[in-house]
């Protein structure tokens, strides 16, 4: 087979990774890729959002597959794109239908399908500005803190938790009057506080059937101690002690199942991820949010514990037939680290040279944003590297993966130092 992996990532190098791993595999094209991404098959420089230029690529290499890492060309339409070309509606593709995507791309679309499939999470209701002062009764009936969430898409900036009903009234005309969040806060959902601890689950589904992913925890805060500005994700663990066997079964139960039978249910064209944002309070589930893709950091942690042939499950998924294949998972612990920029979430400078990639054979060394120039590895982005090790417990899976961190470094380098720590006390009680 051949297969086009779209996106520029430490997942799409994970993926990559590990679809150079599988038997079936002929050759393999990651666009527009990164330095790391490049040792595992041809990069070429398109955009994710280039359709065009996918159509391009794809027919000039016979592309069989194409894996759809981020979720922007999902909720452009790229599935319909190519079912709806000639010349593309054989290629497979690993990725959601726009109507599918709208569930990461609606926070509205997404409580109503829950809502319609009685899959447990926080009361909600939604509004818009023509609705501000129904909005703002709304908030009365709930206690603090309030949860406020821009319905589209906000580079991951929209949801607002306010201490006191004040704040919570003044983001909220700050969202709907005064579009702080463009389009995206149009219309805004209000819902419940849950309190709880969380986690994230990942599902490879065929619209059909399903495969249940490893789970695993992210570590978002850039501060140490979860402090500080939101990132994209400083580092996970896979998988995650606090979510037992029993938890697990709950979260199949009440949460995966009615998901895959909303979507037969619905109608809607679903060979993808989903990535469900869970809250587990007191033991028992409540969905967050859907992603219609892997998450970033937590797919360095969760593709090196899958031993089946990926290639082989997605063969599987685009064939529906998902529930024909084995999908075998180590019982390892994984544990990423992710070294970023110095100022990253905020300002920070590009093109650092890496030295020490080459130093370390105790881990698998992802890219995130770096880039080739003159044979020289180069920092292009905020987070630059994941470090992933795989151990039999989690405090040797970290050991090896802080050890490998310290033997690469790059000007203003910065990571977190204490990944894994809060979970300590759940693996000595297991
Ligand atoms: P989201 O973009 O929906 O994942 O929200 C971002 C973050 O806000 C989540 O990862 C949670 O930490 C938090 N959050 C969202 N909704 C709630 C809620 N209903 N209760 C408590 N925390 C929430
Ligand atoms: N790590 C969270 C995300 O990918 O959205």
């Amino acid at each position: 087979m051949n297969v086009l992996v779209l996106g520029s990532g430490g997942r799409e190098h994970a993926f990559a990774w590990k679809i150079a791993q599988s038997k079936k595999l002929s050759n393999l094209y990651i666009a527009p890729g990164n330095a790391g991404t490049s040792a595992c098959g041809e990069n070429i420089n398109v955009s994710v959002t280039d359709f065009d230029g996918i159509k391009k690529i794809v027919l000039e290499k016979g592309i069989d597959l194409v894996v759809v890492g981020p979720e922007d060309p999902l909720v452009k339409g790229v599935v319909a794109y190519f079912k709806d070309d000639a010349l593309l509606k054989d290629v497979a593709i690993i990725g959601p239908s726009q109507e599918g995507a709208m569930l990461e791309g609606s926070k509205d679309v997404a409580k109503a399908f829950m809502q319609k499939h009685n899959i447990p999470t926080a009361r909600y209701q939604t509004f818009e500005s023509s609705t501000l002062n129904e909005a703002k009764a709304f908030l009365q009936e709930l206690q603090p803190p309030y949860v406020l969430k821009a319905d589209g898409l906000a580079a991951g900036k929209g949801v607002l938790i306010l201490d006191n009903i004040e704040e919570a009234e003044k983001e909220l005309d700050e969202m709907l009057l005064n579009a702080k969040f463009g389009e995206a806060s149009a219309k805004v959902v209000i819902e419940e506080f849950l309190n709880g601890i969380e986690l994230s689950i990942f599902v490879l589904t065929d619209g059909k059937n399903y495969k249940v992913l490893p789970a695993a925890k992210d570590y978002k805060r850039i501060g140490e101690g979860d402090t500080g500005l939101n990132t994209g994700g400083m580092g996970a663990i896979s998988p995650v002690p606090f979510a037992d066997e029993s938890f697990l079964q709950k979260v199949e139960e009440r949460i995966i199942k009615p998901t895959v039978h909303g979507f037969e249910k619905d109608n809607i064209d679903y060979k993808g991820f989903v990535f469900i944002g869970l809250m587990n309070v007191n033991g028992d589930p409540f969905v967050i949010e859907y992603n219609v893709r892997m998450g970033d950091p937590e797919t360095e942690a969760v593709l090196p514990r899958i031993e089946s042939d990926l290639l082989e499950t997605f063969e599987a998924v685009a064939n529906q037939k998902l529930n024909e294949v084995e999908f075998k998972l180590s019982d390892k612990t994984a544990a990423t680290i992710i070294m970023v920029s110095g100022g990253y979430p905020e300002a920070y400078e590009k093109g650092k040279e890496i030295s020490g990639l080459d130093k370390s054979t105790d881990s698998i060394i992802f890219h995130a944003g770096t880039k080739l120039n003159d044979g020289k590895v180069l920092t292009s982005g905020g987070r630059v590297l994941a470090i992933t090790s795989l151990a039999d417990t989690m405090e040797e899976a970290l050991e090896l993966s802080y050890k490998t961190v310290q033997n690469i470094t790059f000007e203003g380098v910065n990571f977190r130092k204490d990944i894994g720590q809060d979970l300590k006390k759940y693996f000595s009680e297991a």
